[in-house]
């Protein structure tokens, strides 16, 4: 499979896109991923995902008109970037002839994998969620596409810990991100950004950290592209964590931790984690999707950030909610865990860490349909509900809601409320 010598010879791949493999935007990049002969990808057509400008949401952070990019990988078959690493890593599964396929999850993992072992029936998905903590959208995918779902008294780390238990036990094969595999997929989300630049590299990219695969593929991409000559210069990548599961922010901003090839520094991670046990602190906030403490890539991500010149930031739920609503009205949507990118980069410009005139692309991982609860709780005239899912977690308004308008059912009222506020 002979390399391009050019990025934008990619680009003829799309003329032929009547083959299924040139129409996936993951195996259209086969030559940047090829560990699998061609016949054997399983593929649904992911990655058919989209950059856009977005002029209400560059106001937003704080950048000059043009400068803010979105790179909306809700469009994915599952409604999230998980595709990308799932086609990948379910083409290695049947490879190696697995029959079951396990992920804990907090719900798009087990959303993309229980699609794709629809798609492929010969593996069955199993996915580990911790009850109560996933969002309803995701959790109706992985039971309408027939995976079995284990709902596991605890949060995710626990769900984490025991499908590392018991899958090499019972030869199940694990599709979390510590698989290798998905982040060769995922490393495709950037191939597409760079493709839809025309082949420029952006000055940041801003992604949210949750188990830190997405931005370890980020890594891994530019690291290669740079070193096949295919890329002139690296961005700058920006990994935004919850504050309420802000683990990396913690070991890189605030304890200084730097990938060093020795690994020298890593006792310092164990010394975080026995903290976190010590003072029984779990993971918590409204963007679920990213409430995590123990990241299985964290390592990877440590070097992701050395050959990104990265920084990492922790923002509140409530700054998550208002980027999340500035989405929505910007002309795209997005679960919380996305808005994280956005609140993100709105505090790097304030801080001037991010310049008025960079070219930022923030990542949207997941579709605005996944997580109606957080969605409606936000926008809702009911006091009791918005206490119950957001105060909770320390949201104290919500500055953009658009409030639904009780009319009764007369046509009067009905004119009066379209003319009073439109
Ligand atoms: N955004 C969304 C919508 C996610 O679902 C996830 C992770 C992330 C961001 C964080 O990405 O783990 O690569 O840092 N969701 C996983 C899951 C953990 O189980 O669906 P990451």
């Amino acid at each position: 499979m002979p390399l391009p010598s050019k990025l934008s010879d990619f680009q003829l791949k799309w003329e032929q896109r009547d083959d299924p493999l040139c129409f996936s935007g993951v195996w259209r990049f086969h030559e940047l991923l090829p560990f699998a002969p061609r016949q054997q990808l399983v593929s649904i057509g992911e990655g058919q995902t989209l950059l856009q400008v977005s002029a209400n949401v560059g106001q937003y952070v704080g950048l000059d008109p043009g400068h803010l990019y979105l790179q909306y990988e809700g469009l994915n078959p599952s409604g999230s970037f998980k595709d990308n690493g799932m086609t990948a890593a379910f083409t290695h599964a049947r490879m190696v002839g697995a029959k079951r396929a396990a992920c804990a999850s907090t719900g798009n993992t087990s959303a993309s994998l229980a699609l794709y072992s629809a798609a492929s029936p010969d593996v069955r998905a199993v996915v580990f969620v911790g009850s109560g903590k996933i969002a309803y959208g995701k959790l109706s995918q992985a039971l309408d596409h027939g995976g079995l779902t284990l709902q596991i008294a605890g949060d995710f780390d626990d769900a984490m810990r025991r499908v590392c238990e018991v899958a090499p036990e019972l030869g199940m094969y694990l599709v979390n991100s510590v698989n290798p595999f998905r982040l060769e997929g995922q490393k495709t989300i950037m191939f597409r950004v760079l493709e839809s630049m025309r082949w420029e590299s952006p000055d940041w990219i801003v992604v949210p950290g949750g188990n830190l695969g997405n931005c370890s593929a980020f890594g891994k991409a530019f690291s290669e592209l740079k070193h096949l000559g295919l890329i002139d210069r690296i961005p700058r990548l920006a990994v935004i964590n919850a504050a309420g599961a802000d683990t990396f922010y913690q070991l890189v901003e605030q304890r200084s931790l730097v990938w060093d090839i020795e690994l020298s520094d890593f006792p310092m991670i164990d010394q975080y984690y026995s903290e976190l046990d010590q003072n029984q602190q779990k993971a918590s906030t409204i963007a679920s999707a990213i409430e995590i403490n123990r990241p299985v890539n964290l390592k990877k991500a440590i070097r992701a950030l050395d050959v990104c010149d990265g920084v990492v930031r922790a923002v509140t739920d409530q700054e998550i909610l208002d980027a999340k609503a500035q989405v929505g009205v910007g002309g795209l949507g997005c679960e919380p865990a996305s808005a994280a990118t956005v609140a993100g980069a709105r505090l790097l410009r304030k801080e001037g860490v991010i310049g008025s005139r960079d070219r930022v692309v923030c990542i949207l991982t997941g579709h605005l349909l996944k997580d109606p609860t957080a969605t409606i709780s936000y926008h809702s005239t009911d006091q009791q509900q918005f206490d119950e899912v957001l105060g909770s977690r320390g949201v104290r308004r919500a500055a953009f809601a658009n409030r639904p308008v009780l009319v009764p059912n007369a046509r009067e009222d009905i004119m009066r409320a379209v003319q009073l506020y439109t």
